[in-house]
Order: structure tokens, then sequence, then C-alpha cells
């Protein structure tokens, strides 16, 4: 193995790239900043990787999403944490991005799913599941909030076994019932560790191990009854089984407060030494493209207008194989040409510095990365072509206009420019024309966000008028010729070129199937939205 070969190798497996999901509110952007935060503080006690004066690791930007308490971007976080260089991934909160968060899943190795201990699984911690589900991600579960009143360990626990059929195998059990937290046990060593919050609580919370004899004695009643729970654990074999955690059948839980700093640590030591590193990424044809090879990637996320500051397009590139370094022209896998990187750079919250070189597992922001696309695959030397990240099936259907006349010619680029980082779906057809396409979404929050960006950065205010569709599938130019003549169906073309049967719902579906039964109408992946 030649030096840079193992050097490639070697950095892949001090990587890991994850993400968090979970419901809004449940504390993701405070456990984002808290891990970011204990990381940089072992990192400054080291002396290592000083990265001082990266603060505020807000994701929000744009007013909407700060109205609305929600975040529709995804950011990018990189630190170090005890040698192990840590990407993380930003999730939009709600299942109305789950597109957008299935494209992010694309590009981890693993994710933590984050439950606020009053409430367990919420309806966007299930939709973003599945999306984990569907892509075979190794799930941690991280159960957050335990400072305030909230639910039974152990109901919580039967709760994720029962609603999504994750074995839970506890890593840690809380001293105290939620809101009442002392500290944390490790549950297989016994070790405990008492966490003090200073008074009022606002500050992070001080942690110092204390003997089992010590705690027993002094907090007798809860620990009675967290030995029992953990006999009872014990006894159902709940403990550590690495190989049902990799083959997302089993999920090791933690837990704690991000808001104190409560089980934080004990959340990145789970990911540096249980969750999986870089590993050989299968491309289009099914064959392992080794870490070792020249550099690939792909393309999971393009957004442009984050801060206004940089009006730019950003590419986000996973690298899959091999080590990148800046200036190194690559190959886009769609259409042959080449991709010059001189703009290439690490993006911290709203921070961004140029990234001279990365390795499997990192993330880069490739600016003004016009062509790229999300699911496009970035190779070097040996030509590679990744699974390309597949849209979902639309349920929500408007034609959008430029309400100012005077405006089309930004009205147009805007809807490219949305259409090309997949925001949402462009769907035009003859009859309607270039200036009234229609736009085709899995959740109808996406519409919000088109509407925004279009006024915000385009200055082209639209109007959008609601279709009665309901549901899409895949067609082609037959179909879309002995379909023309249908009421209540509409054949419209996806910039991709893909042929899209549009439906007001399932019984015009199966009545057209009905007549029309050698016509093409496939299924298309379902979004995570209900129907
Ligand atoms: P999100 O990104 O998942 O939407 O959640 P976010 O971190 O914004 O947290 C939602 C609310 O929950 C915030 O309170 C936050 O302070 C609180 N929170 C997060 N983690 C914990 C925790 O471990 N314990 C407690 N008690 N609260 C937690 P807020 O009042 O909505 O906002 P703020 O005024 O505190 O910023």
């Amino acid at each position: 193995m030649s030096q840079s070969v193992s050097q490639v190798v070697n950095e892949a497996a001090r990587r890991r790239t994850f993400a968090v999901i979970s419901h809004p509110d449940a504390g993701k952007s405070t456990l984002t900043e808290a891990l970011a935060l204990h990381a940089e503080a072992i990192d400054s006690a080291g002396a290592v990787h000083g990265k001082a004066g990266r603060r505020g690791v807000t994701s929000d930007w744009m007013e909407m999403e700060r109205a609305r308490g929600i975040s529709v971007s995804s950011a990018v976080l990189q630190f170090v944490f005890k040698d192990t260089v840590i990407n993380l991934l930003d999730t939009p909160g709600h299942g109305d991005f789950s597109e957008d968060t299935y494209r992010v899943l694309a590009a981890v190795d693993a994710a933590v799913m984050l439950l606020d201990a009053a409430k367990g699984l919420e309806p966007q911690t299930l939709k973003l599941f599945d999306v984990c589900r569907a892509r075979k991600i190794p799930v941690l579960t991280f159960v957050n909030k335990w400072d305030r009143p909230g639910r039974e360990p152990l109901e919580l626990l039967d709760e994720i076994e029962q609603t999504i059929g994750l074995r839970p195998m506890p890593l840690t059990w809380p001293l105290g019932i939620a809101g009442e937290l002392q500290g944390l046990i490790e549950c297989e060593t016994g070790e405990f560790t008492r966490f003090t919050r200073s008074a009022g609580g606002a500050t992070k919370a001080t942690a110092e191990p204390v003997a089992a004899e010590v705690i027993a004695a002094e907090e007798p009643q809860p620990w009675a009854a967290a030995q029992d729970e953990l006999a009872l654990l014990a006894e159902i074999g709940a403990g550590y089984d690495e190989k049902d955690f990799l083959a997302g059948v089993a999920t090791p839980v933690m837990f704690g407060a991000a808001l104190s700093n409560i089980g934080v640590g004990r959340l990145l030591d789970a990911l540096v030494e249980l969750a999986p590193a870089p590993a050989e990424r299968v491309d289009a044809d099914g064959v392992p493209r080794a870490l070792d090879t020249p550099l690939s990637g792909l393309i999971f996320k393009v957004q442009a207008g984050m801060d206004p500051a940089h009006r730019d397009r950003m590419a986000y590139l996973r690298i899959s194989s091999g080590r990148f370094e800046r200036g190194m022209v690559l190959t886009h896998a769609a259409t042959g040409k080449p991709f010059a990187t001189k703009y290439a750079q690490s993006v911290f919250g709203q921070t961004r510095t140029t990234v001279e070189e990365a390795f499997p597992g990192d993330i880069i922001g490739l600016v003004n990365a016009t062509a790229l696309r999300p699911g496009d695959t970035l190779y070097a030397a040996d030509p590679v072509e990744f699974p390309t990240i597949p849209s979902f099936s639309p349920e929500h259907f408007a034609v959008a206009r430029c309400a100012d006349t005077g405006k089309q010619k930004q009205f147009r680029r805007g809807i490219d420019q949305l259409d090309g980082e997949g925001v949402i779906q462009v769907l035009r057809s003859d009859r309607r024309g270039d200036q009234a396409p229609v736009l085709a979404a899995v959740g109808p929050l996406q519409f919000d966000v088109v509407t925004a960006r279009l006024e915000g950065e385009f200055k082209a205010p639209v109007t959008l008028e609601n279709l009665s569709y309901q549901l899409a599938r895949r067609t082609d130019a037959e179909g879309e010729q002995a379909l023309a003549s249908q009421s209540e169906v509409e054949v419209l073309r996806r910039t991709d070129g893909t042929y899209l049967a549009v439906f007001s719902n399932k019984w015009r579906l199966d009545i057209v199937q009905r007549k029309f039964p050698d016509v093409l109408l496939e299924a298309l992946p379902a979004g995570t939205t209900p129907s």
C-alpha cells in the first residue's frame, strides 16, 4: 500500500458523517450547538485544533424559517472530537421537506434520532425515520430534555419498539425520573456520573463520577428504581449488539438534556465508537468503489441565497473515495464535462473557509456550480456514477405565474434556479407554456419557500393557483398522447425529462388504468407525507 493510499483509508476511518433527525422543537438546534461546543471545548483543552470565534451555528437563513421556527436549509458542520472528524449535516425539521432530508441522508453514514422526553415519537420523527429505514441508515437515539418532567424511560423504549420496530438498546440510564435527573448510569458497567446544574440552571451542568455505593446511599429510592429497570433490561437482553445496530434493526439509546450539556459528550463518544466510518459506496451498477480509488463523490444538495453576503450557488459534494485537493479538475459524470474546484469551501453554519484537502465522509461546498444538480456524480480519473437520488412522488400541485409582467425574466430565472436546487419539482406542458409552469411538491410548505425566494431573491412576485391533483404516476410520450383527451388527468414533463401523469384522486387513476391498460403508469418513490 502506498503512502497516500493508506492515508486515505486512515483518514476515512477517523471520520463520522451523520445527521440529526427530529420533530421541530425537540431540540435539534440546541443539540447541534451543544455537540459542536462540546467538541470545541475538548479541542481547545487539547490546543490542537483551536477554532475560536466559530460561534452561532444557526442554519436558519430565511425570514420565513425564523418566523415559523423551521429550518429549511441544510448546513454542514465539521469539527474534531478526540481526533475524530465529525461531519454533522443538518436536515430540515419538517416532513414537508422530506425530499431534501432524503438527499441529505444519501450523504450520511448514520443518523441521530432526537426525541423530546415528554413527547416521544412525534409525527415528523416518524416520517424522517421512514427515510432512514428506506436508506438502511443505522440510527442512534438521544432522548432529550430529561431535565424537565416527561415520560417513563421504559415506556419510551417500548414506544420506539412498538411504533417503528427498532429494538432499543440503552447505553445509559437516567437516575431520577424526567425532571429530577441526578445523573446517568452506564448500562454496561454500572458506573455513575452525576450532573449538577448551577443555580437557575442557566449554565452547563458539571459532570463528576460518583461511586455506586455513595450514590446508592445518597439517593436510595431513585437508585433502587433504576437498578430494577436495569435488571429488567438485562433480563430481556437489551444489551448493545453491533450487528443489529449496523443492520438498522436496533438502536442504541442515550438520555440527556442538550440545553445543559448533559449526555452530549456520551453521544459524541457513541458516535465515535459505534457509528460506522465511511465505507465503500456502491455505484449505479452495484459495484463498490474502494475508498482508496481516485476521488469520487455525490452532489446531494444545491443551494443558493443562503446568506445575503454570499449570493451564489453552492453544490455540496459528499466525498466517497480518494483524497480531495483544492484545484483538482473533476469530471461531471452526467455531462462528461470538466469541473474545476478552485473555489471549494467548507461550511460551518454561515462561515465558509477555503478547503485545501478532504477525505471520504467529508462534505465540501462547490461554489457557482451552476451545472450540478442533486444526485450528480463527480470523479477524477476512474469514471464512476453513483445511483442518482430519486425525486419523490409529488402530492401538491399549483400553477405559478409572475404577478408583475415586467419581471418575467427574473421569474423564469428564479424558477429554473429553484428547480435546479431541487426546492420544488417544475412541470411543464405545451398547453400551459413556459409562463405558467406547474409546481409540484411533496409538502405544501415547499410552496411557501418558492414564493418567499422568488420575491426575496429574484424580486419576482408570484401568484400560485392550486390545482386539485393529488397524485402522480410516471408515464411516457405514448401515455401523454393517449391521456390527452381525458378529464381530471394531465400529463406534464419534469425538467429531467420524466413524463408525469397527474390525477385528482386514486379513483380517477383506477378508472384511467382500467381504460388504458397498456399505458405506462408507474408509481414513483413515495414521499413520507401522508396521502
Ligand atoms: P429544534 O431545533 O428541534 O426546533 O429545537 P430547538 O433546539 O430550537 O429547541 C426547542 C426548545 O427546546 C427551545 O426552547 C430550547 O431551549 C428547548 N430545549 C432544547 N433542549 C432542551 C433541553 O435539554 N432541556 C430543556 N429544558 N429545554 C430544551 P424555546 O423556549 O423554544 O427557545 P429558547 O428561547 O430557549 O431559545
